[in-house]
């Protein structure tokens, strides 16, 4: 398992593989937009096969830190790499001198939600209705992690 830098070059690799994990596309253009904003780092995790598996971007600016997406690929979900991906967004948000790293997750997904409490994030908050997903309304917990625990 190995995780690595995206730039520039990874804009359909990035596309493709959250449309393996996510409803709702995100397009190369937009993460072609999102990777040029202001303190956006992408991460792509490469399996011991060397396939591309999973992805996540980081925006940590002013002091604050927040998870802008992440996912694993199905075939090769339970095996670590959404761990490493959210290490090396704490390792972002730590260098970069942020105080928090904030994340947004939906109530009904439990996978997520025990990644990041086993990472160190803790809920602080509910957004009512915050994802307009094909089952439904869902809520958002937002949840925290304070860096350099
Ligand atoms: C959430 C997601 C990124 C986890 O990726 P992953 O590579 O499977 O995560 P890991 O293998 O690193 O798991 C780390 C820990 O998270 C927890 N976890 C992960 N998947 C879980 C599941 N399906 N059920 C319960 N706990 C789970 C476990 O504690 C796990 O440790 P363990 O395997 O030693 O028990 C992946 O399921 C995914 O891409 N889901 C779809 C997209 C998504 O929901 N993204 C998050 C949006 S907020």
């Amino acid at each position: 398992m190995a995780i690595r830098t995206a730039g520039p070059f990874d804009l359909e690799l990035l596309a493709a593989l959250h449309a393996r994990c996510f409803e709702e596309k995100w397009t190369s253009e937009a993460y072609g937009r999102l990777l040029a904003g202001p303190g956006v780092t992408g991460f792509l995790a490469v399996a011991p096969d060397g396939a591309p598996c999973g992805f996540a971007l980081v925006r940590a600016i002013a002091g604050e830190a927040e998870v802008l997406t992440i996912g694993v690929l199905p075939d090769y979900r339970r095996q670590g790499h959404g761990r490493a991906l959210v290490d090396a967004m704490i390792d972002v948000a730590e260098a970069a001198g942020a105080e928090h790293l904030f994340l947004e997750v939906a109530e009904d997904n439990p996978a997520a939600q025990s990644l990041y409490r086993r990472a160190g994030f803790e809920p602080i908050a509910r957004r009512p209705e915050y994802y307009d997903a094909e089952r439904g309304r869902i809520d958002a917990l937002v949840m925290r992690r304070t860096c350099r625990l």
